[in-house]
């Protein structure tokens, strides 16, 4: 029995050396260990023994048990250290990619903004930043359209006083009182670009949302004429659309300009055949604009013979509207991180 004791612990051995993972080693013991194994069996045959070989035996396998118990837990921790964690290198993959981090990004209304800045700024324009709450005053009357002017019309207006006069607060609706704003604080040479957002009592629909931003641009200085404001609004359209895009230069009316003209750009959705966008006229309206009305210069206590200006204001989502062909300016401000993420 000892002599079948010795071989088991050699074959033992040498199993267990060449066992490779945990279903190897599992085989391993239920072969050397187990209830059926051989130790198992001649452990539990020492009873009938004779005392002299109980003790010689019992003592053997005993001892065999252990060392065979000891080797298995030996081997399945260096099997687990050797698949796992040797080493840094090997628990960690430094070569595999990190987890992405999302990173934010501007909206696209804010892109647009930065762009029309960074083109008039480098014309020399000044940027300000004016109220979203306005007195009735600076969004109308100091704009020449006092109270009974049918231009009030023009400018479906949220009231925040609901006694309309004189001295009452509204949302501003368009950024043109930062005309006066302006004008007030500074003496000309003038030469300012004015963002923000502005509100309308409006149903919204494709094309219309009560709250939208504007960029308001104004220059004033002595003999400042037409050709100026068309000289520095087509450059403007040229940066922003390219050389090759179509712009198209008419008359309009706006109490607080005079001449008033409109800027229109070749639709980018039809090319000018007409479509949906445009409207079916082929042509997209970007800004109003005009020389600034001699009522507006004398409001602010410059003299219209010696100072002119023009002045003109555009709206800005129509701009990646028109680029990207968004057909519905609701989606600019609902939020929805699928339609953001791809600016
Ligand atoms: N404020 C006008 C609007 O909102 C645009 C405009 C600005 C027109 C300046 C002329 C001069 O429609």
């Amino acid at each position: 029995m000892l002599e079948e004791l010795k071989e088991i612990r050699l074959k033992a051995f040498t199993e267990l050396g060449s066992a490779s993972d945990f279903k190897e080693l599992e085989q391993w013991r239920i072969r050397y260990l187990g209830k059926k194994s051989r130790l198992t069996q001649i452990l539990r045959s020492i009873s009938t023994l004779s005392i002299e070989e109980r003790r010689n035996t019992g003592a053997h396998a005993n001892a065999m048990r252990k060392s065979l118990e000891e080797a298995l837990e030996e081997k399945s921790h260096a099997l687990k250290t050797s698949h796992f964690a040797p080493s840094l290198e090997n628990r960690v993959d430094i070569t595999l990619p990190g987890y992405p981090i999302p990173i934010g990004r501007s909206h696209p209304t804010t892109q647009t903004i930065e762009e029309i800045c960074q083109v008039f700024q480098n014309m020399g324009f000044q940027i300000f930043e004016g109220p979203d709450v306005e007195w009735d005053y600076y969004n109308f009357e100091a704009l020449n359209i006092p109270a009974d002017h049918p231009a009030r019309d023009m400018f479906a207006t949220f009231w925040i006083d609901s006694n309309r006069g004189m001295k009452n607060r509204l949302l501003r609706t368009h950024t043109s009182p930062m005309q006066i704003r302006v004008m007030e604080q500074l003496k000309p040479p003038i030469r300012m670009i004015v963002p923000g957002r502005c509100y309308r009592y409006e149903a919204t629909d494709t094309t219309h949302e009560s709250m939208f931003y504007q960029v308001e641009g104004l220059a004033v200085d002595k003999n400042i004429t037409m050709a100026d404001l068309k000289g520095t609004l087509f450059d403007f359209c040229r940066c922003i659309f390219g050389d090759e895009r179509k712009v198209r230069f008419r008359c309009d009316y706006f109490p607080f300009v005079e001449p008033g003209v409109e800027i229109a750009i070749e639709c980018l959705a039809c090319h000018g055949n007409g479509c949906r966008t445009c409207g079916y006229t082929g042509w997209i309206e970007i800004l109003g604009a005009g020389m600034v009305n001699p009522n507006v210069l004398r409001g602010v206590g410059l003299d219209p013979d010696v100072y002119s200006g023009f002045a003109f204001g555009m709206g800005v989502e129509r701009i990646p509207m028109l680029r990207y062909g968004i057909d519905d300016i609701r989606l600019f401000y609902n939020n929805d991180i699928r339609f953001l993420r791809q600016f």
